[in-house]
């Protein structure tokens, strides 16, 4: 009965270890495809880096080949305009200014693309420095005078009177992002006025843009950051644009350690952009 008994055992074992044998080959065979797959895709991923890497390369070259004609053009037509090539009638006047404008445009639009591919291969370099905001504001504000009395807005400035920290952060690429944000403000507002302001809250500046024009719908919030994306409400004015502006300017704010937002009650209700800034950078 017992040698039964053992047979049985003895024969069930070895049906057993048959059987984790088997499951053994399977697993194996399985873990063989994972890794195989795994390859694939670590081929397929790195194939992907580098079109992209190609991508932003392009990107970058093409625009640094855009600027040098673009800057000549703006160059020649500013001494056409100022008649040092002989005196011109108010038509040609016009029409030169008319050139001058688009390829300021073609200008910002080159800067907006070789700071996304910049931006993209991680390759943007910030200078930190110490900036006193306020003068920073002062700065930009007298670039915009000339296109808000154009455009019959007014612009107004709100400085805290007492004196402001100065704020580690680089000067350029925040004058770049307030600029995108005073140029937004000007361009979607047909009527009434746009005020920058700064102000200190606890440990940050806080540099805010208000605007009295069409104003933003709450369901496009979540787009506006990103590339090229525009919003409908635009549909209502005819303005050009890209859909860059706020795209890179998050970017940079997001790197210099700062808070970026929109708000607006909606419809022609006009808009607030906000870009706030610590005034220490916290050490890692
Ligand atoms: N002050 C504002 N008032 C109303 N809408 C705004 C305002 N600022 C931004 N927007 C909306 O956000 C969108 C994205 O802005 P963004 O600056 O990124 O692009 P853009 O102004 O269309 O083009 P670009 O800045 O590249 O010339 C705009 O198309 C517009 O719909
Ligand atoms: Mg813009």
């Amino acid at each position: 009965n017992s040698a039964r008994l053992y047979l049985k055992v003895k024969t069930f074992n070895s049906e057993l270890q048959k059987e984790v044998k088997k499951a053994t080959t399977k697993l194996r065979a399985n873990n063989e495809r994972l890794q195989m797959m795994a390859d694939r895709l670590a081929v397929a991923n790195d194939k992907l880096r580098k079109l992209d890497n190609a991508k932003s390369e392009f990107i970058s070259i093409a625009s640094h080949q855009l600027r040098t004609p673009l800057t000549a053009i703006k160059g020649f037509v500013s001494l056409l305009l100022e008649g040092s090539y002989g005196k011109i009638s108010a038509e040609v006047k016009r029409v030169l200014n008319e050139v001058y404008t688009s390829n300021e445009r073609l200008i910002e639009l080159v800067e907006d693309l070789l700071n996304i591919s910049r931006i993209e291969s991680g390759r943007i370099e910030y200078n930190f420095e110490e900036v006193d905001l306020k003068k920073l504001c002062q700065e930009i504000m007298d670039t915009f005078v000339i296109r808000s009395k154009e455009k019959h807005l007014k612009l107004a400035l709100d400085l805290p009177s007492d004196s402001l920290p100065e704020v580690l952060t680089d000067r350029n690429k925040i004058r770049e992002v307030i600029s995108n944000l005073v140029d937004n403000a000007l361009k979607y507002t047909p009527k009434g006025w746009v005020k920058i302001k700064v102000v200190k809250i606890k440990n940050d500046v806080q540099i805010s843009i208000t605007d009295t024009g069409i104003g933003i719908n709450k369901k496009e919030f979540p787009f506006l950051f990103s590339k090229f994306s525009r919003g409908k409400d635009i549909n209502r004015i005819n303005v050009g644009g890209t859909g860059l502006g706020l795209y890179v300017s998050r970017k940079i704010v997001e790197d210099l350690h700062g808070k970026i937002w929109v708000e607006s009650r909606g419809e022609n209700q006009g808009a607030t952009c906000f870009v706030e800034l610590p005034i220490k950078l916290k050490t890692k």
